[in-house]
């Protein structure tokens, strides 16, 4: 899916040195735009003025003021399935922007003469058609009651409100807590999170809401083939001003991207060629290549160890059956089937085609992790001939259970690979989700239980790692 995300305040100017804005400080935006590209969706983020860099991958959209805001929403709109605004707009302006600093000549109060700032979901309303809306509500009083009439007065699918009166809520906090609002009424409320669960929870409400909807008039003919091979750039913040960035044809292509992971919401970039003339069980079997190619657009929250873009699933489990034929030695246990070992490696994240891949740390997420990859299992193992079936199911529960020695060698493996990237990447995104080193070790420690010698190893990476500022104490 192609998701456009606005984040942080807009700077209302009264003079070139004044301006009326608001406390955004574009975190809950910007874990948005973190938790969309690392499921493998495409994301222009529409950002007004913020300190946070910008996430990679994602293409940023700095903007400063409401009518800026507006324009840079209408420019990269046509091109996406899904807007998120979890921006701060301000909601007015000064009637008349000073040319000049507004000098204190008189000693009496004056007054400043404001006027409504455009509504950006009510301007854009009539252009939404099939696409997901999706809005925030900062509310001080009756949250859910307010966030409601804002829903259906603005034509969203869905509105997320927050109580801003909460110290461990709304602006410029880590946290939040918010109540789900659909457009049938609908209320969840979710306790309180990271914003990095939240809009991770969130992303994966709008997948199950875009496969609900199974795509309506974006649906591409089966047989469709990508329109545009190229990714999102890494790091891809251009530097562009909000309403002249000139994106429009470079990103027009992306629109058409087959959605990674988001199983039904748009065919687009599958090749389906007709089948040769093949027996049952080979059929089966190219099926299942095919399908397992998905593998490779499911993203995990770890950067390749150049930090240019996060790593797919079927990079990670290439690097541990590489990393199980390097280090057999150093597991606690002689004599491991290291074939074995390989083989678990490689089809241990296959259910993730279905399940997404979940954060270590994303204590939500984590919740019924498991009943979500047996779904999986069943499903894609199931494309398999039977025995074959069997074979791939029982390599993925042996390595669920980490009850063989191979099975623990292979989890252990599975730990240490991301440590080398935060690592290697200064702790970027241990730092960009608060992560402590407590958790990191918490997370990891039955890396000994595979292979001391790693463990031990992977304990003086979390010490350096913590002397150099990569990771919280
Ligand atoms: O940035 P953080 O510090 O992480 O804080 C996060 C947040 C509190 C800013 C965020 O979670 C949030 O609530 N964002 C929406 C704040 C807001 O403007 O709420 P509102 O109730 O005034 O607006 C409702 C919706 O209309 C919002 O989606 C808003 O983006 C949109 N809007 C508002 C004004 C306007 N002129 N045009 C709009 O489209």
């Amino acid at each position: 899916m192609k998701l456009l995300i606005t984040a942080g305040p807009t700077r209302e100017f009264i003079d070139p040195v004044r301006f009326i804005s608001n406390r955004s400080s574009g975190k809950m935006g910007y874990e948005l735009a973190i938790a969309a590209r690392q499921r493998g969706h495409d994301v222009v983020l529409v950002s007004g003025p913020v300190a946070l860099p910008c996430p990679v991958g994602v293409h940023r959209v700095p903007v400063v003021a409401a009518d800026d805001m507006l324009a840079a929403v209408r420019k990269h709109l046509p091109a996406c399935e899904v807007l998120i605004m979890a921006a701060a707009v301000a909601d007015f302006r000064p009637a008349v922007r000073l040319a000049q600093k507004w000098k204190k000549t008189v000693r009496e109060p004056t007054t400043l003469a404001l006027e409504p700032t455009p509504d950006i979901l009510l301007t854009i309303r009539s252009d939404k058609g099939d696409r997901l809306f999706v809005g925030f509500a900062a509310e001080t009083e009756r949250v859910v009651e307010s966030a409601r009439g804002k829903c259906a007065a603005k034509g969203m699918d869905l509105i997320v409100a927050n109580d801003v009166t909460r110290a461990d809520a709304g602006f410029d906090v880590d946290t939040n807590v918010v109540t789900l609002v659909d457009a049938a009424g609908v209320e969840t409320a979710w306790p309180l999170m990271t914003k990095a669960e939240v809009a991770e929870r969130l992303i994966r409400w709008v997948e199950e809401k875009g496969r609900e909807q199974g795509a309506g008039g974006r649906e591409q003919g089966a047989g469709a083939v990508a329109s545009d091979s190229s990714s999102v750039a890494a790091g891809a913040d251009r530097g562009e001003g909000g309403a002249s960035d000139g994106t429009g044809d470079r990103n027009a292509g992306l629109a058409n991207r087959t959605a990674p992971n988001v199983r039904g919401y748009s065919s687009g970039g599958r090749v389906e060629t007709p089948p040769p003339d093949v027996t049952e069980r080979l059929g089966r079997q190219m099926a299942f290549l095919r399908e397992i190619d998905k593998l490779k657009s499911v993203y995990r929250r770890t950067l390749l160890m150049d930090g240019s873009r996060f790593e797919n699933d079927a990079e990670h489990s290439w690097h541990l059956a590489v990393m199980a034929m390097l280090l057999v030695e150093h597991a606690n246990t002689t004599g491991l089937d290291i074939g074995k070992v390989v083989r678990m490696v490689l089809a241990h994240d296959l259910v993730e085609i279905d399940a997404g891949d979940t954060y270590v740390y994303d204590t939500a997420g984590n919740v019924g992790k498991l009943e979500r990859e047996a779904r999986a299992a069943d499903r894609i193992f199931g494309l398999l001939p039977g025995d074959q079936a069997a074979e791939f199911r029982a390599l993925w529960d042996e390595f669920e259970t980490r009850e063989t020695p191979e099975a623990r060698f292979a989890a252990a493996l599975d730990r240490v690979q991301p440590l080398l990237h935060n690592f290697a990447t200064q702790g970027t995104v241990w730092r960009q989700h608060g992560i402590t080193s407590g958790r990191v070790a918490d997370r990891n420690r039955h890396v000994a239980d595979g292979s001391r010698a790693l463990w031990t190893y992977a304990e003086g990476l979390i010490r350096e790692a913590v002397a150099r500022g990569y990771l919280d104490p």
